[in-house]
């Protein structure tokens, strides 16, 4: 679908997370801080008191990411407005930037799961509001964010001075090309975290995305690798992660893509070369002899719960974070 004029100047100070690496190494640090204070106090912040709506829009499944925002926006004092992505067929029925446009009159900020990342850079670039990435095909950086907390919680890092991940480990095995792969790689680089990932061949991190972790890590002293051998990974880690070996939207490929990934279980023997007191991590939802053994998914080391829960925190973080960027450029006239 074609849009009839170039698209407009951004907005000065409205700040979209599009990506993880859309904040700095310390503004990441700052949202963490701001998170782990939403968990200790839920209603401290209410950025969206009016009540201000959040269009909230899914064009894939969904339930941690529609409870943990709908809850979230409430929580900030704002009013959640799903938006049904079936009925709105954005991009199809009329493109990004029209809808972008009608909503941007509307809301203070858009949170939008879909496929292509670009379709989501069009909706930042013409709706002149906040957009968060609620997941596209290439990244999850709400889920990473959410991650990065639990990590820190329990490997004993939300000191006073902030959540302590700098020189953890956190290993990622299985599919190295979904979102959840290129969240990591991002956001652990950022937050000065080595990223080890475990992926079979042709299933690594896209290029750019690897150079872009990588430049991220030269500047905070992180470290990110890729492995076929996923026992390198996970040595010595902090932190376990694995995810589907089937994303939404590859369905299709499930049969082929099992064979692939069968090697790249996550069971006992593998967590067993971790860090003793190694912490497991999966984004849910989680396919129990897939790609982790029950054994695993449900026993002492799995943080899965406290996880899902921190979807809330973080997303209440990120969307202050973003109403203060754009309260701020008010200001500033
Ligand atoms: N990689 C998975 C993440 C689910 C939260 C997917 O995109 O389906």
């Amino acid at each position: 679908m074609t849009t009839p004029v170039p698209a407009p100047s951004p907005s000065p100070g409205i700040r979209s997370f599009l990506a993880d690496d859309d904040v700095s190494s310390a503004e990441q640090r700052e949202i963490l801080e701001l998170a782990a204070r939403l968990k200790a106090e839920r209603h401290a912040e209410r950025p969206y008191a009016g009540p201000q709506c959040v269009a909230i829009i899914f064009d894939k499944p969904t339930l941690r990411t529609q409870v943990s925002f709908t809850t979230g926006v409430a929580e900030l004092g704002g009013y959640p407005l799903m938006v049904d992505g079936n009925l709105a067929k954005i991009g199809s029925r009329e493109s990004v930037a029209d809808v972008a446009r009608v909503l941007g009159r509307q809301v203070s900020a858009i949170v939008w799961r879909t496929f292509h990342q670009s379709d989501l850079e069009g909706m930042a670039q013409w709706s002149g509001v906040p957009v968060v990435n609620a997941l596209t095909d290439d990244f999850h950086p709400c889920q990473a964010m959410a991650d990065l907390l639990t990590i820190a919680e329990h490997t004993g890092g939300l000191a006073a001075s902030g959540p302590a991940l700098a020189g953890r480990t956190l290993a990622y095995v299985g599919d190295g090309s979904n979102n959840m792969g290129h969240s990591y790689l991002l956001s652990g680089a950022l937050a000065g975290m080595d990223v080890h990932l475990g992926c079979p061949p042709d299933f690594g991190p896209r290029p750019d995305v690897l150079a872009r972790a990588e430049a991220i890590a030269r500047e905070t002293g992180a470290h990110v690798s890729v492995h076929e051998d996923l026992r390198l990974a996970v040595v010595g880690a902090d932190a376990v992660a694995t995810d589907t070996w089937v994303s939404m939207g590859q369905e299709g490929e499930s049969d082929k893509r099992e064979e692939v990934f069968a090697p790249y279980q996550l069971d006992s023997a593998l967590l067993d070369l971790a860090d003793p007191e190694a912490v497991v991590l999966h984004c849910l939802p989680a396919y129990r002899g897939k790609e982790i053994t029950s054994e695993v998914l449900d026993g002492p080391r799995a943080v899965i719960w406290d996880e899902a829960e921190n979807r809330l925190h973080a997303q209440k973080a990120i969307l202050t974070f973003l109403a203060s960027a754009r309260e701020r450029a008010r200001e500033r006239g």
